[in-house]
């Protein structure tokens, strides 16, 4: 039996790599897994356990990695799997400012990645996935059939991160999310384990100005051309 490729989508924050992912993946009928909501997942159990206080307690968080479970569970009404941080779904707060603060730092720390790549590697072994990140396409499968890099300018990011959270309900603030996107970019670009690069195989994709259907088109047809 075919069993799919690989599709690793790296890229800067909040440039649209969530949706083409689930897009791809709702089309082909593979499985969709978003590593950012792990990290942030691994953020929020620091948060919650008083492991950043002025700063990020970060020998404390390396010692309690072994109690900390992620797992993703399909929910099907939505059409796409939300992340459960020990047994409990944390969809929503893992997406609010203060994770976004933190993570950056979490994902910085060498042994959280390595306990999250080798689970991420595992979600992909039997192929037929779409998987979003930052270092997808360099870390977890430098073997992917198809690296996408996708990036827009760092305004167009904060404007579309700003109205999703408005949408949402949450009170911030325009420059507050600029400051952060542009700030995660500095820390994701620049940490020594794994920073976000282009894999010098992926397909570069700037959307600042692109739709999202004529995105869907030129990437399916990527795919199509690899399948
Ligand atoms: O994609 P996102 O904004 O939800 O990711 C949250 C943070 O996690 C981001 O600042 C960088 C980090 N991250 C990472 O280091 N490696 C990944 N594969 C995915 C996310």
């Amino acid at each position: 039996m075919n069993k799919g490729i690989t599709i690793a989508i790296d890229g800067f924050s909040s440039t649209g790599k969530s949706t083409i992912a689930k897009q791809l993946a709702k089309h082909l009928n593979y499985i969709y897994v978003d590593t950012g909501a792990m990290y942030r997942a691994v953020a929020l159990y620091a948060i919650n356990n008083n492991l950043i206080q002025e700063d990020l307690k970060k020998e404390l968080l390396i010692n309690d990695l072994d109690k900390i479970k992620l797992n993703f569970v399909y929910n099907d009404s939505l059409g796409f799997a939300e992340m459960y941080l020990n047994d409990i779904n944390v969809e929503k707060e893992i997406r609010t400012i203060e994770v976004s603060k933190w993570v950056s730092k979490v994902a910085a720390i060498s042994e959280v990645r390595k306990k999250l790549v080798s689970a991420q590697q595992e979600m992909g072994k039997n192929k037929g996935i779409v998987m979003d990140g930052r270092d997808i396409g360099t870390v977890v499968f430098p073997d992917a059939e198809l690296k996408l890099f996708m990036t827009a300018s760092a305004d167009k990011r904060a404007k579309r991160r700003y109205k999703e959270l408005i949408d949402r309900g949450d009170d911030v603030n325009y420059e507050e999310i600029l400051e952060n996107v542009q700030e995660r970019d500095r820390i994701d670009s620049t940490r020594e384990d794994s920073p976000l690069v282009k894999a010098s195989d992926a397909v570069e994709f700037d959307n600042s100005d692109m739709g999202l259907k004529e995105q869907f088109e030129r990437i399916l047809s990527l795919v199509n051309d690899i399948i």
